[in-house]
C-alpha cells in the first residue's frame, strides 16, 4: 500500500482516538519510514501537530529521500502556527551547537516554509559545508537556489545531487523543471523520464516530462512520422499544454465585483480557482460571500488524482501513465488492479503475491450465500450485488478501520476477490441455478466463467479466447477517472465509512441506466434495426432527432473512444468460440456510415466503449440484467484505487455541497384544522 499520504490538520483529537494513536505509534516497526509518516498524518489530522512533526522527522531520519515526509513536515511547520516558535527553538539550538545538522537541515525546512530563502540557503549551505556527500542536503539546496531563480546555481547544486545519488527521483525531477527553463528541453526530458521510471507516481516528473516532449516535438525536426506516432504526439502534445498550464506558478485571475466595485485576485493553480477563494467576495458584513454554482459538476474539479488520465479530444486513455493500449495488450486484470491501487506495476514476484492473496479470498461466508438465496427468483442482479456488497461490511467490523494501512490492505484484497462470486451467484439465482463455488486452480476471469457457466463436469475448462477477452473487458472498464460511480464511492467513503458500504454505493449508482446500462440500450437498438437494410431509415430518424444512436457520442470523448476500439478487436475471438451473431454486421456498417455522416463527424459523435461491449456480453450468454455487473467487476479496481487516494489525501474533507435555498422563508405555522 503507498505510504505517501500527506499530511493536513482536520480535527481536535479526543482522549480515546489520542489512545488509539499512541497504541498505533507502539506497533510501528521501528525502520519503517512509511509507517511514520502515516503516523505523522494521522496525528496532524487530529490536530496533535508537534507529535506529527515528531513522526514526520523520524520518517526522513529513516529515509532521507522521502520527499512525501518532508512536505509533510514543511506543511505540518507551515499550518500549523508553530513555524516561528519551531524556527525559535532551531536557532536556539544552532546558537549552542553551530554543528548540529539535524537542527540545520530543520532550520532550513522551516525557513523555506516561511519563504525565507536566503536564510534557507545559507542554512542549507553551512549543513553541506558538514556533511558534503549528502545527496538529500544538495537537493535541498538546489531547490532553495531554484526557487529564488538562481537557475545556474540550481544546476549546479541539483547535478551534485545526482552525482552522489543517481537514483535520486526528486532531483531527477528538479534537474528537469530546470533543464526545461534552461531551453534544454531534449535533456530535460531524459532526466524527467528517468524520474518517472525511479518513482512511476511522480506526478510533477510526470508533468515535466510531458512539457519537455512538447516543446521538443513541436521542433520541425521531430515531424510526426506515421499516423500512429502522430496520434501519440498529439496527446503528449496536449498533455504538455496541460504541464504548460500547470507550470504557470504565480498565475492570477483577477475578478472585479460589480455590486460593490472592488477587486480580487485569486489565484490560479493548476488551471483552476478554488470555490472557496470566492467567499471572500462579499458585499457587506452579513453576506456569506460568493459560491460557485455548478449543478451536475460539468466544471468542477472535485479532488486532485494520479490514476487516470483521460484527452477526450485525442481518444487517449491512461491509467498511471500507461496507455490503455498497452495494458490491454500486455497486462492481466489483476496486474492493472494493482498498477491502480499501487500506483506502479509490479514485480514477478509483488504480481505473484498478489495474485495468490486475491485467489485465496474468492469464497465468501456462507451466510452470504444464504443472504442471496433470499432474493425473490427474479430479483434483477444488479439489486442483489448491490446488497451483497454492502453486506459484507458486516462480515468484517474492523474494516471501518480505514486509518491503518494494514486493515485497509485486507478489504481491497476481499473487495477484489469477492465481487465476481458475488456477481456469478446472483446469475445463477437468476437463471435457478444452483451457486457454483470458486475454483482457485483458475484465473481470475477463468475462474469467473466457471462460477457462471459450470454445470454437471468436475472442473470448468474455460476457453483461453473467452478467458482473454473477458479479462481485456474488465481492464477496459477498471477505471475512468470521476464519473458518477466513482464520484459516490468518493463521496460516500468521504464519511469514514468502510469500503464495502463505499463500493456499495458505486454499484448502486452503475445500476442506472445512464451510466452502466448504456450498452444495454446498445445491444436492444441493434436488436432493433435487425438488418442492414433498415440502417437507413434508422439513421434519418436519429438525424432528425426523434432517438439518438446508442453507443455513439461520450461526454469526455470527442474522438473515437479507444475502448471501443480494442473491443472491437476482440470481438473475432468471442464469435469464433460462440458463432457468430448477425448483429455484428449491422453494428459494422452502422458505425461506418455514421462515420461517413457529416451529421455524426461534425458533433464529434464516435463510438463509444458500449457500442460494442453488448455484443460480446450477448455472445457469452449473458443476460442484459447483467451488463452493468460485468462493468461492476472490472469498475471495482478503480473504484478502490479512487477511494485510497481519497483516504490518504489531505484535503479531503467530508463531501458536503452547498445548495441555492429557492424555497419560502418565515412562514407563519397553520394549525391542521386552519389549512384551506
Ligand atoms: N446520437 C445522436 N445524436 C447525438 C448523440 C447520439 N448518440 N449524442 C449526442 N448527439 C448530438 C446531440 O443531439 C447534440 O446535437 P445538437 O447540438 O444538434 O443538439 C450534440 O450531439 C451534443 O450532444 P450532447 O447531448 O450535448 O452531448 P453530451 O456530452 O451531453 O452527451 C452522451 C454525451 C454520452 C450522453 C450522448 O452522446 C449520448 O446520449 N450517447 C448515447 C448514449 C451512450 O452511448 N452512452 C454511453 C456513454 S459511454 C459510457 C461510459 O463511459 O461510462
Amino acid at each position: 500500500m503507498s505510504a505517501a499520504a500527506t499530511a493536513r490538520p482536520m480535527a481536535a483529537a479526543h482522549g480515546g482516538e489520542i489512545d488509539i494513536l499512541r497504541s498505533f505509534a507502539r506497533r510501528i516497526d521501528p525502520s519503517d519510514a512509511g509507517a511514520y509518516n502515516n503516523l505523522g498524518v494521522l496525528y496532524f489530522r487530529k490536530g496533535l501537530t508537534d507529535e506529527a512533526i515528531v513522526a514526520f522527522s523520524r520518517a526522513l531520519a529513516l529515509d532521507e529521500r522521502m520527499h512525501v515526509a518532508r512536505r509533510n513536515l514543511e506543511i505540518a511547520y507551515g499550518e500549523s502556527g508553530l513555524l516561528e516558535r519551531r524556527l525559535q527553538e532551531l536557532e536556539e539550538r544552532l546558537r549552542t551547537n553551530p554543528a548540529d545538522l539535524e537542527a540545520l537541515v530543520q532550520s532550513g525546512i522551516a525557513e523555506k516554509t516561511a519563504g525565507h530563502l536566503e536564510r534557507a540557503h545559507s542554512l542549507f549551505q553551512r549543513a553541506i559545508d558538514l556533511d558534503q556527500d549528502s545527496s538529500v542536503l544538495h537537493f535541498l539546496l538546489a531547490e532553495t537556489l531554484y526557487n529564488r531563480g538562481l537557475h545556474e546555481e540550481a544546476l549546479r547544486s541539483v547535478k551534485q545531487s545526482i552525482e552522489l545519488n543517481p537514483d535520486n527521483p526528486d532531483a531527477l525531477y528538479l534537474i528537469g523543471f530546470i533543464l526545461g527553463d534552461l531551453g534544454r528541453a531534449e535533456e530535460a526530458a531524459d532526466a524527467s523520464r528517468r524520474a518517472v521510471q525511479l518513482n512511476p507516481t511522480l506526478v510533477r516528473a510526470q508533468a515535466n516530462l510531458s512539457l519537455e516532449m512538447y516543446r521538443h516535438e513541436v521542433t520541425p525536426s521531430q515531424a510526426h512520422k506515421t499516423s500512429a506516432g502522430a496520434h501519440i504526439t498529439l496527446g503528449r502534445a496536449k498533455l504538455g499544454r496541460t504541464a504548460v498550464a500547470a507550470n504557470m506558478r504565480g498565475g492570477k485571475l483577477l475578478v472585479t465585483d460589480s455590486r460593490t466595485g472592488s477587486s480580487y485576485e485569486l489565484p490560479i493553480t493548476d488551471g483552476t480557482v478554488r470555490a472557496l477563494d470566492l467567499r471572500q467576495i462579499k458585499t457587506g458584513e452579513g453576506d456569506f460571500g460568493l459560491m460557485a454554482y455548478d449543478p451536475a459538476y460539468m466544471n468542477t474539479a472535485s479532488c486532485r488524482s494520479a490514476i487516470t488520465y483521460i484527452d477526450g479530444d485525442a481518444g487517449i486513455l491512461q491509467h498511471r501513465g500507461y496507455s490503455i493500449e498497452q495494458l490491454c495488450e500486455r497486462s492481466s486484470y489483476l496486474e492493472v488492479a494493482y498498477l491502480l491501487i499501487n500506483g506502479a506495476l509490479p514485480t514477478t514476484s509483488e504480481l505473484d503475491e498478489w495474485v495468490r492473496d486475491i485467489t485465496l479470498h474468492t469464497f465468501v461466508h456462507e451466510n452470504i450465500k444464504a443472504f442471496m438465496l433470499g432474493f425473490r427468483y427474479d430479483a434483477n442482479p444488479m439489486g442483489m450485488l448491490v446488497a451483497s456488497v454492502g453486506a459484507l461490511s458486516t462480515f468484517y467490523p474492523n474494516a471501518n478501520d480505514i486509518h491503518d494501512p494494514e486493515v485497509r490492505r485486507i478489504q481491497i484484497i476481499r473487495l477484489l476477490a469477492k465481487m465476481p462470486t458475488l456477481a456469478a451467484f446472483a446469475f445463477r439465482h437468476n437463471m435457478g441455478q444452483p451457486y457454483v463455488y470458486p475454483d482457485n486452480d483458475l484465473e481470475y476471469a477463468g475462474n469467473f466463467l466457471s462460477m457462471m457457466y459450470k454445470m454437471t463436469e468436475l472442473s470448468y475448462k474455460p476457453d483461453p479466447r473467452l478467458e482473454r477477452a473477458l479479462d481485456v473487458l474488465f481492464i477496459l472498464h477498471a477505471d475512468h477517472e470521476q464519473n458518477a460511480s466513482t464520484s459516490a464511492v468518493r463521496s460516500v467513503g468521504s464519511t469514514q465509512v468502510d469500503p464495502y458500504t463505499a463500493v456499495a454505493a458505486g454499484v448502486a449508482a452503475l445500476y442506472g441506466p445512464l451510466h452502466g446500462g448504456a450498452n444495454e440500450a446498445a445491444l436492444r437498438m441493434l436488436q432493433r434495426i435487425g438488418t442492414v437494410e433498415n440502417i437507413p431509415s434508422f439513421l434519418e430518424g436519429v438525424k432528425a432527432g426523434e432517438e439518438r444512436l446508442m453507443g455513439f457520442g461520450h461526454r469526455v470523448y470527442k474522438n473515437y473512444d479507444p475502448r471501443a476500439r480494442i473491443i472491437r478487436k476482440h470481438l473475432d475471438d468471442v464469435f469464433e468460440v460462440r458463432g457468430m451473431s448477425p448483429l455484428l454486421k449491422v453494428a459494422s456498417e452502422l458505425e461506418k456510415r455514421a462515420l461517413d455522416d457529416e451529421y455524426f463527424t461534425s458533433r464529434k459523435l464516435y463510438p463509444n466503449v458500449d457500442f460494442y461491449s453488448g455484443l460480446i456480453y450477448e455472445a457469452l450468454g449473458l443476460p442484459v440484467a447483467m451488463f452493468p455487473v460485468m462493468f461492476a467487476i472490472g469498475r471495482t479496481s478503480g473504484w478502490i484505487a479512487q477511494w485510497l487516494e481519497m483516504v490518504e489525501d489531505p484535503e479531503q474533507k467530508i463531501a458536503r455541497p452547498r445548495q441555492i435555498y429557492t424555497g419560502e422563508r418565515d412562514r407563519e405555522y397553520v394549525p391542521i384544522e386552519q389549512r384551506g
